[in-house]
């Protein structure tokens, strides 16, 4: 994996996920370890971040790094200068490059362009960093990814996506629930259910929230206007009108079924504060375990010396 660029979760294989999960384990109970030392990661964001911000920093200060943030007026991605020209002077620099774009495009024209790895840190196709701490954190509670049964409900978006891919290639069965317009893209369902049908996993999308969760071993769900599209935001709730996850879902799921959000949240909309709040909730869990998620990967992609 080392020197690898990760834009989509399916840049890594089923093999290379479970190898980084156990790495993430490891480093969950070791704590820190220099593997990273004098190495520096530069956080390029063209979005709001708390998260992936904080969780990169510190997993690169625990591995003995450093860190660099930009914010989004600081590099004018695009605007003061193009991707390519961004990519080519950091490269310069430092060792490995994370960055949070509107389009997809932009963090692949940064990867084009990079002599260091690039990883997307959220993108509007995929946000494979929080597809790791999710696998994580289903490993954690349900003691296995393989034959987990997950059901999505709400919007087809850059989460769900990793998630679909992430799900197919670990031998999960994914059920996703949208309402119309908003399913997971044709092409992250047939790609997930090629990965899928290797794993013994499979997808299901859905238009029925109630039936997703019937017996769902992980409700997962996430906001219905992303970052970028907070103007359709009204229109959104109306169209998602059904889609939150309540008390009512929660109990069509499995009785020891654990409830996942990637945060941040919107109570009173994809989900009631009693869910997210309540004992089935693992969504801190699920944000704690960006730390060790990524501490893994990158140690996977740019440490020197054997991780494992
Ligand atoms: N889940 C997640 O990526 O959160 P942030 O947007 O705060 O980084
Ligand atoms: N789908 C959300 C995820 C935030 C972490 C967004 O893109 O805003």
């Amino acid at each position: 994996m080392r020197g690898r660029n990760v834009i989509s979760i399916a840049d890594l294989t089923a093999s290379e996920l479970e190898r980084v999960l156990a790495t993430a384990l490891a480093l969950k109970d070791a704590g820190r370890r220099p593997l990273l030392s004098g190495q520096t990661l530069a956080l390029v964001f063209e979005k709001p971040s708390l998260r992936t911000r904080v969780s990169f920093e510190v997993a690169m200060r625990h591995l003995g790094g450093d860190c660099i943030y930009l914010s989004p007026p600081e590099v004018g991605l695009g605007d003061r200068e193009t991707p390519a020209d961004v990519a080519r002077v950091l490269s310069r620099y430092v060792d490995c490059i994370a960055a949070r774009t509107f389009t997809t495009e932009t963090v692949q024209q940064l990867a084009e362009h990079s002599s260091v790895p690039v990883i997307n840190a959220l993108s509007d196709s995929e946000h494979p960093c929080q597809a790791l701490a999710d696998l994580l954190t289903i490993r954690e509670k349900k003691g296995a990814l393989s034959g987990v049964t997950l059901a999505y409900i709400g919007d087809g978006n850059n989460v769900a996506n990793s998630l679909t891919l992430a799900g197919g290639l670990t031998g999960m069965h994914i059920r996703i629930a949208s309402p119309e317009g908003y399913e997971v893209a044709p092409a992250v369902l047939e790609r997930a259910t090629a990965f899928a049908a290797e794993s013994g996993g499979s997808i299901t999308q859905l238009r029925n929230a109630e039936e997703a969760a019937t017996d769902a071993d992980v409700v997962y769900t996430d906001v219905w206007a992303s970052m970028g599209q907070e103007a359709e935001a009204g229109v959104r709730r109306e169209d998602f009108a059904g889609y939150t996850v309540d008390a009512s879902l929660m109990r069509r799921a499995r009785p020891d079924a654990i409830f996942m959000h990637d945060l941040p949240a919107h109570r009173g909309e994809e989900v009631t504060a009693d869910v997210i709040d309540g004992p089935q909730s693992a969504a801190f869990d699920q944000a704690e375990n960006r730390l060790h998620a990524q501490k893994a990967l990158l140690a996977h992609i740019l440490s020197e010396e054997d991780v494992e």
